[in-house]
């Protein structure tokens, strides 16, 4: 895959790798265990078949707090996120909520049980197969509160100050304009909103290598921002109270990030041990003024 990394690169091999997910999990192809292909790591594998408990397990990592067995295995099976910003949104009933890359809407779902019939949850992303996988799991499941809007987080199909709670799991990391998106999240949020997100940060160098690869852009690796960065493009948008905890190494993904390379990027003197503990999942809370 070339390196040339362009704006139009990135979007186009974030949104390839994310069809691609969503369209195999669509096919039901079986596996030779005899179960349907799933993402494992927490942005996903491109689609590469995996066993399902590998799955599950990381699904009862993140949510530890949230009972993900009130919904199908259509909507947990495609969850690809590094967190749980549903227990960090500690939503209300009533609230209005944004959901930013909302994927296959395991999110929108979970927010969609919390806020109740006098809430809301749109859900917005690129991708329309992931669109389509999100509206039919919607019919399947009858819910009226939750809807799903195609588009780009940089350019949200939503009204100024209409939000209470923005959530979002690891999909900013993906953007190539995270500036343009922390403006957004501040032009939809009504004064005295928060944000809820979980997304993968770096602290220290990642390898030339990696940081240069549009697979691992794609893989939630190569575009996560320093976590000095991520507090100032937050404030700089206007929040306050930020607040970025890190919560998980994850191994798998830098794992398949080196896999999708072939195993073939320098380390440039780094040991693996440190790579791993420069790139991580992080829980990410703000407000906007009152
Ligand atoms: C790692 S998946 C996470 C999906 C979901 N949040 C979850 O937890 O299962 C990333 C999702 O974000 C979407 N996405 C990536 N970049 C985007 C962008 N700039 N605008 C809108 N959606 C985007 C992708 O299409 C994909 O569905």
């Amino acid at each position: 895959m070339t390196t040339e990394k362009t704006e139009l690169n990135v979007r186009t091999a974030v949104r390839d790798r994310y069809s691609k997910i969503a369209e195999e999990f669509q096919s039901g192809t079986q596996t030779d265990c005899g179960c349907t292909p799933v993402p494992t790591s927490c942005c996903g594998d491109d689609g590469d078949t995996k066993d399902e408990s590998v799955h599950i397990a990381a699904l009862e990592k993140y949510y530890q707090n949230v009972d993900t067995d009130t919904l199908p295995e259509e909507v947990t099976g495609l969850s690809l996120g590094c967190g749980d910003p549903i227990t960090l949104a500690a939503l209300t009933p009533g609230q209005r909520v944004l959901d930013l890359g909302s994927g296959g809407g395991i999110d929108c779902f979970l927010a969609g049980q919390r806020v109740g019939e006098t809430g809301h949850v749109i859900g917005v992303d690129m991708t329309p197969a992931m669109l389509e996988k999100a509206r039919a799991n919607k019919t399947r499941l009858g819910i009226n509160n939750v809807e799903f809007r195609l588009g780009e987080i940089e350019h949200l199909p939503v009204s100024d100050a209409s939000i209470d709670v923005i959530i979002s799991n690891c999909v900013i990391n993906l953007s190539t304009d995270k500036a343009q998106v922390f403006r957004e999240m501040f032009r939809t949020m009504r004064p005295g909103g928060k944000i809820a997100v979980s997304d993968m940060v770096t602290e220290g160098k990642l390898p030339d290598g990696l940081r240069e690869s549009l697979s691992a852009w794609a893989g939630c690796v190569s575009g996560a921002l320093d976590i000095e960065e991520y507090i100032s493009g937050i404030k700089n948008a206007g929040f306050v109270d930020v607040e970025i905890t890190p919560e998980y190494l994850d191994r798998d993904q830098v794992d398949d990030a080196v896999r999708q390379l072939g195993g073939e990027i320098q380390l440039g003197g780094l040991s693996k041990e440190a790579v791993y503990k420069a790139v991580f999942s992080a829980k990410i809370t703000a407000r906007k003024p009152a």
